[in-house]
């Protein structure tokens, strides 16, 4: 039980390597790989597929200086996975637990109904632990759990594949809704727009296409030349590792920018959108992304500057009435402290490390869904949009 690397290559559209992340648990398990198999990363990013009877994902975490995939078989191998950011981005870690339930229901097939049932809600229980902010990880474990009642009256070696079903179904449906508000975002860039981003809510975020950056693809499919301005993202920087590596895939011009540069290229009217993802809307439009997406909300305020939010309506959380009631993630100080290997902060400095933050509804411009833009979104209009669904 663990984690393989099936694929592993050296980019060459990386110049000057990032240090690699810390070892975590997920890392030190690629000591014991069982295979490694030269091969391209073809032009169209795919995060997660199954192969093998396995779930191979993107190593996230080593991007653009190295391009592997993972393989993993088992609930705990994904929920590391997670917790470590091999896969990260909501609708990514939603469709990496459905496969991790599915994995387990297949790894404990052969065991007598009580055993299995006991494993398999152990599965669960790690899933859920893994990360706290991102819904599409609790959305995508209540849908696997629903499909296991649905199937309680069959024998585990029935419900496995029904089990892996919902998963595919899950990893195909998130890949359309993509297409989707591609569509639908994509409507809104006027030819020539530079769009600027934060974080990564591209294909390596999600099953594919991507959410911000999937409306950013479907405006250039629609013949539009658009750019795009990342924020490198600081601490983890899927900015400049992901969104650069991904946009660069595909030939998308992208441009880099330290993400306390964004106020000042809007202030020379450099940027005509902002549109980001969104890890979490709450029931009244507010909106849990990547920390510093909200300092970049009020900028964009201040200089009249368009700020959408695409995300499917698997983001949305009716359960939670304010962002004030979202749970914010906080990592180790060791991500503030330097990167990888390399400190720059003296030793013990104290760290305050939330990787998210909220943004108020009130700042939306528009949120992007696959059902449609909500202009100016607030609690009337999630409800209707979600009763619509
Ligand atoms: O910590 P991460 O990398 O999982 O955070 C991801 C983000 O905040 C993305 O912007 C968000 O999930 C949208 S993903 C389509």
């Amino acid at each position: 039980m663990g984690v393989n690397i099936v694929h592993n290559q050296q980019l060459t559209l990386c110049c000057h390597p990032l240090p690699h992340p810390p070892p975590s648990r997920g890392r030190e398990l690629l000591f014991g790989a069982r295979r490694l198999i030269m091969s391209k990363p073809g032009s169209k990013v795919e995060t997660l597929r199954w192969r093998d009877g396995g779930l191979e994902m993107i190593d996230q975490r080593v991007l653009p200086a190295e391009f592997r995939y993972l393989q993993f078989d088992s609930a705990a191998a994904v929920a590391d996975g997670i917790r470590s950011m091999v896969v990260r981005g909501a609708p990514a870690i939603g469709c990496a637990a459905a496969y991790g339930v599915a994995l387990e229901a297949l790894r404990l097939q052969h065991q007598a109904p009580p055993a299995f049932s006991a494993g398999l809600e152990g599965g669960f229980t790690a899933l859920a632990a893994s990360r706290p902010t991102a819904v599409n990880l609790f959305w995508a474990l209540a849908r696997m759990r629903n499909a296991w009642r649905t199937f309680s009256g069959s024998t585990p070696a029935q419900i496995a594949p029904m089990l892996l079903a919902e998963a595919h179904a899950i990893h195909a449906a998130d890949v359309e809704a993509n297409r989707r508000m591609g569509r639908h975002g994509a409507a809104l860039l006027k030819d020539g727009a530079r769009v600027l981003t934060h974080c990564n809510a591209g294909a390596l975020a999600t099953a594919g296409h991507g959410t911000a950056l999937g409306v950013i693809r479907s405006a250039v499919e629609a013949g539009k030349k658009v750019s795009v301005i990342a924020n490198e993202t600081r601490p983890v920087l899927q900015g400049a590792r992901l969104t650069a590596w991904e946009l660069a895939q595909d030939g998308i011009p992208v441009t880099l920018i330290a993400d306390n540069a964004a106020g000042f290229l809007m202030s020379r009217g450099e940027i005509d959108a902002v549109v980001v993802g969104a890890d979490r809307i709450a029931a009244n439009g507010d909106v849990a992304n990547k920390i510093g997406t909200y300092a970049v909300a009020v900028l964009a305020q201040r200089h009249r500057i368009p700020f959408y939010v695409a995300a499917p309506l698997s983001t949305i959380d009716a359960g939670i009435a304010s962002g004030a009631d979202i749970p914010i993630e906080e990592r180790g100080a060791d991500e503030i402290r330097g990167y990888g290997a390399t400190r720059w902060a003296p030793d013990g400095v104290a760290v305050r490390n939330p990787v998210f933050d909220v943004t108020p509804a009130e700042l939306v411009t528009g949120l992007i869904t696959e059902k449609g833009v909500v202009p100016a979104p607030d609690a009337g209009k999630i409800r209707k949009l979600l009763s619509a669904a």
